[in-house]
């Protein structure tokens, strides 16, 4: 078992290993009194997971009560989180008590979103399932839910108490929603991590799971501890995302997350080269490295859709937008761009090298 400590406004470890969630009782208990416990899961999770959970915080002398809702993006609004709080109460949790967000990052960030609110704030564990919530969003406290206006609009910063990630829940991932984990991995690589760029385009990662997970949450942990609150650096770990989070959005969350993110990491490197700001054939290394790992790099929609949609960043601060623009793999620069310049920025990202 690998274990990442973190150090932010609440310190928490991320364990890392195979079979973990038989211990997910056990490792509570090392942090916690035994108490009531509120597994939040969606329904494909809750069918592969659950009992196994269930019955690790059993035997460590957790009660328990849980809260299955519809997989995907779509439950990832309001109507959603305002169910589970009403079954929190019902339940009577306490602020003795424990969230266990058991499932991909749509779980993890909206039951991180109802433990940072409900009675101001009670503790939770993350156990990711996904790839994409092992490496990424299962650390460094970002939670919140969709509104109309675009993705993650209302949320807080609220970390978790506890990350365990089995690496054994992998195995039964679809193809296309590991790759999602794979788009926000070459994301770490191209932010600061030649090597790990390197093992993830020549597809020389898949026996080294462990290793790969527990480079990205150290990487994230060290510019989350230097930045929670996403004033400045944070905003790097954004990459590709102001694209991404619009062509996600335009979809209607047909396309997921981490292939929105592929395509915006793709757009974003040949702005960046357009601008005169990445180096020369950088775009196309990308674009081949997320081809080979059977991630899309075209969006079907207008420069005029896919800017309007961007324009609603939360990197927005009154006339200007900051977006990250690789420079070089292993190296991005944040830059504020007037949003009277953004159409021309998505027009720049789309024309074909
Ligand atoms: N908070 C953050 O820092 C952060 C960072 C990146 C992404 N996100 C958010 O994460 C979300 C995407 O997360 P995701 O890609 O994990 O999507 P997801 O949670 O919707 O999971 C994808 C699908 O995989 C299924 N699934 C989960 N685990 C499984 C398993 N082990 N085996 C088989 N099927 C399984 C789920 O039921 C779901 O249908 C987006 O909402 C995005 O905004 C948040």
């Amino acid at each position: 078992m690998r274990t990442v400590k973190v150090n932010t406004s609440k310190e928490y470890d991320i364990l890392i290993g195979k079979g973990l969630l038989t211990q997910v009782g056990k490792e509570l208990a090392k942090r916690i009194s035994p108490c009531k416990a509120a597994i939040i899961t969606d329904n494909k999770v809750d069918s592969l997971f659950s009992a196994t959970v269930s019955h690790s915080l059993a035997e460590a002398g957790f009660s328990q009560c849980k809260f299955v809702f519809l997989q995907g993006e779509g439950s990832k609004h309001i109507s959603t989180l305002s169910d589970i709080l009403e079954f929190l109460a019902e339940e009577e949790i306490t602020r003795q008590d424990v969230i266990i967000a058991l499932g991909g990052g749509v779980v993890g960030d909206m039951a991180g979103f109802a433990a940072a609110v409900y009675q101001r704030g009670i503790s939770f564990v993350q156990l990711p399932t996904t790839f994409l919530a092992a490496v990424d969003s299962s650390v460094g406290g970002k939670t919140a839910i969709d509104l109309k206006a675009g993705k993650n609009m209302a949320g807080a910063f609220y970390q978790p108490k506890l990350v365990l990630c089995d690496i054994n829940t992998l195995l039964t991932l679809q193809k296309d929603i590991f790759a999602d984990g794979v788009a926000e991995t070459l994301k770490y690589g191209i932010i600061g991590n030649e090597k790990l760029f390197e093992k993830v385009e020549t597809l020389d990662y898949i026996q080294d799971l462990e290793e790969i997970i527990e480079i990205c949450v150290s990487m994230k942990r060290d510019i989350v501890m230097r930045d929670e609150f996403d004033n400045g650096e944070r905003q790097l770990l954004n990459l590709g995302h102001t694209l991404g989070h619009s062509i996600e959005k335009l979809s209607q969350f047909t396309i997921s997350h981490g292939h929105a993110v592929a395509i915006g990491l793709y757009l974003i490197a040949n702005a960046a080269e357009a601008r005169g700001m990445g180096e020369s054939g950088l775009a196309e290394r990308i674009r081949k490295a997320l081809v080979k790992n059977g991630l899309p790099t075209k969006a079907v929609f207008t420069v005029e859709e896919i800017a309007q949609g961007a324009l609603m960043d939360k990197k927005r601060r009154g006339g200007t937008i900051s977006f990250i623009f690789p420079e070089k793999i292993g190296r991005c620069r944040i830059e504020k761009i007037p949003v009277e310049e953004v159409e021309q920025l998505v027009a720049e990202a789309m024309k074909s090298r």
